[in-house]
């Protein structure tokens, strides 16, 4: 069913927008009930845990239980595990489109991971049946591919020698309309909460915005191409950029990024 290939992660790039990308998955799980929310002998998943940041603050979250991040990237988990002392925390190498639990799941949180999944509203349904009665399902994804940071890619690509070798590329997956996910899981919920929330990014310096996207939607092209062409490419949609998103007098440039949410709780 998936093709999904991971190309390779850089932790360190991924993490320069450590704190912007820490606020939509601390918003996510501001929204898990945390009374009885753990069994006993239960487990809180991380699934595309990435380099542990969240897992973290999972496990203080939630001190009663183990907290197990899942990452296809080794870069990642190696990242993870560095950065982790905490015993009840560990760190398995798992594709998101195979994850069989070792532990009997109560929480199953997914902060910017299923956006990489082709066809990833067909696993949803299964990851809650993973879970017990009153068991939380938590995810959230970018849902920014129609704006100019993503759009302006796709432009960028079809504009110079390059762009016979990037339109093979498959780049984030489409993150639908909220209703859809909202039919494929009421049926299974006793509890179901979908929204939306455009955050208005400030970032600073040169090509803000190519910088955030270099550590995420943009790796899959810049990694076909060679030294020379990438170098075009990215100056070709940094100039893109530039125009859809000035930078203010007083150097801010606002980048406002819409993100999904969801989270339901299993009948
Ligand atoms: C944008 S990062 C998010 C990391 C972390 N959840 C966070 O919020 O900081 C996406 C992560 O999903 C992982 N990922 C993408 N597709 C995956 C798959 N099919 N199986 C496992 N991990 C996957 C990537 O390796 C990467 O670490």
């Amino acid at each position: 069913m998936n093709d999904f290939k991971s190309p390779a992660w850089d932790a360190n790039l991924y993490l320069k927008f450590a704190d912007s990308r820490m606020r939509p998955a601390l918003d996510l799980m501001g929204r898990l009930d945390p009374a009885n929310a753990v069994r006993p002998g239960h487990a809180i998943y991380d699934l595309g845990c990435g380099a542990g940041n969240i897992s973290r603050v999972l496990a203080e979250r939630f001190p009663q239980a183990p907290v197990i991040g899942i990452d296809s990237s080794e870069d990642m988990l190696a990242k993870a595990r560095s950065q982790s002392a905490d015993p009840r925390i560990s760190f398995s190498k798992g594709d998101l489109t195979r994850f069989e639990p070792t532990l009997p799941p109560s929480i199953l949180y997914s902060n910017a991971a299923y956006q990489w999944v082709e066809g990833h509203i067909d696993y949803f349904p299964g990851l809650l049946k993973l879970l017990p009665s009153g068991g939380q399902l938590a995810i959230q994804m970018p849902r920014n591919h129609e704006a100019p940071s993503h759009a302006l890619m796709r432009t960028a690509a079809e504009a110079g020698r390059w762009r016979d070798k990037i339109a093979k590329v498959k780049g984030i997956r489409t993150v639908h309309d909220p209703a859809r996910y909202f039919d494929a899981l009421k049926p299974l919920c006793s509890d179901l909460e979908i929204w939306e929330t455009i955050y208005q990014q400030t970032l600073t310096g040169k090509d803000p915005v190519a910088q955030y996207t270099a550590g995420t939607g943009l790796r899959p092209y810049m990694q076909v191409l060679d030294e020379g062409e990438r170098a075009g490419f990215y100056d070709a949609y940094c100039k893109l950029l530039a125009e859809a998103y000035p930078t203010r007098p007083d150097g801010i440039t606002l980048f406002p990024f819409r993100r999904l949410f969801i989270v339901a709780r299993r009948a």
